[in-house]
């Protein structure tokens, strides 16, 4: 299928969906950094300007509109939240383009809090506003331990089916819990010790790129990236708190002796281990803690149809077929 991809980043989102078969044909970020790593790792179709200079002719016709749309206005973990928020209306730009081009699918990914914003009423609007753009839609809180990443990371899932198509698209069943079970098959969760057992020391012999870390001193007084780490537990949340203006948030080794280097942060989210980041590590900590993890990306991924067969097709089609 072809997809467009909006708000790309640094492509966690983007690598799922190329490793369950589709085709990327179009992307868009306004972060440069984010965009030259992209441009590295995945291909030169990536745009770096802001989304709303971009009129939607500008845009290829597609087949999915997938974007994780920026998250920090509508974060529990940003105290000025509010339906005020600038950044908020980014989704407006995402619904500009679905409006418009008219995909058959589309997948947007959020941060948790953007549920239980205003009381839900942000989030009503949200999704009456997809619907009346003409598609059906569901959602679901996933959580990307439940797909074998080593991290706790819930995350809003909202997938939309355009009114004419005659398909059942569902989320992914969780392939991990918190403990294995042989019944439903599940494994049980990655530790984050499991995870980067691998991976040396920064300081010894190696070959990785991206494996330098924040000297930023570690702290141990319970707030957001200054938490002992459980190396037996998948990871806290991942963050890349603020803007490029703000600081980030980079969690402890699961050693609890140093902060994880940009390399490590980046298995945390479950990148691969030669995916490279451009810029500063301060930027590449940022890109890794924007990103939806391609695992969990794979397994959202696969569940679009790789290609219209005979039983997806469009309910207008159908008819016209059955008329004929
Ligand atoms: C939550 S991140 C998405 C990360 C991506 N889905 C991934 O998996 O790596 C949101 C992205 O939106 C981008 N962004 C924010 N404002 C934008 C704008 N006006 N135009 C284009 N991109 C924008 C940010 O630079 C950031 O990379």
């Amino acid at each position: 299928m072809k997809v467009v991809s909006l708000f790309s980043g640094a492509g966690g989102l983007d690598l799922g969906f190329i490793r369950a078969g589709h085709e990327i044909i179009w992307a868009n970020d306004n972060f440069l950094d984010a965009v030259k790593t992209y441009r590295k790792n995945i291909g030169d179709h990536i745009i770096c300007e802001d989304i709303s200079k971009i009129p939607s002719d500008k845009i290829p016709n597609h087949d999915i509109l997938i974007g994780g749309f920026p998250c920090q206005g509508f974060s529990v973990a940003n105290t000025n939240r509010g339906e005020h928020d600038e950044r908020n209306k980014l989704y407006l730009e995402l619904l500009r383009i679905l409006a418009e081009k008219q995909p058959k699918f589309f997948m947007a990914e959020n941060v948790k809090g953007i549920l239980s914003l205003m009381r839900g009423k942000i989030f009503e609007l949200i999704i009456a506003d997809f619907i009346n753009a003409g598609y059906k839609v569901t959602y679901k809180v996933l959580n990307a331990a439940d797909f074998g990443v080593p991290q706790k990371r819930e995350r809003v899932i909202i997938l939309g089916v355009r009114n004419d198509m005659d398909f059942n698209l569902a989320h992914p069943e969780p392939t991990h819990g918190e403990i294995s079970n042989l019944f439903s098959h599940k494994k049980s969760w990655v530790s984050i010790g499991e995870a980067l057992k691998n991976i040396p020391e920064p300081e010894d012999q190696h070959d990785l790129t991206n494996h330098t870390y924040s000297k930023f001193k570690l702290k141990f007084n319970g707030y957001l990236g200054n938490r002992a780490i459980d190396p037996n537990k998948p990871s806290p949340t991942v963050t890349a708190r603020g803007d490029e203006k703000g600081g980030v948030v980079v969690l402890h080794h699961p050693n609890n002796h140093r902060r994880m280097s940009v390399r490590e942060l980046a298995s945390t989210q479950s990148f691969p281990i030669d995916f490279s980041f451009e810029g500063s590590n301060s930027s590449a900590y940022r890109q890794i803690g924007n990103a939806v993890p391609p695992l969990l990306a794979f397994a959202i991924a696969s569940k679009f149809p790789k290609k219209l067969e005979c039983h997806v097709t469009c309910k207008t089609t159908s008819k016209a077929i059955s008329q004929l």
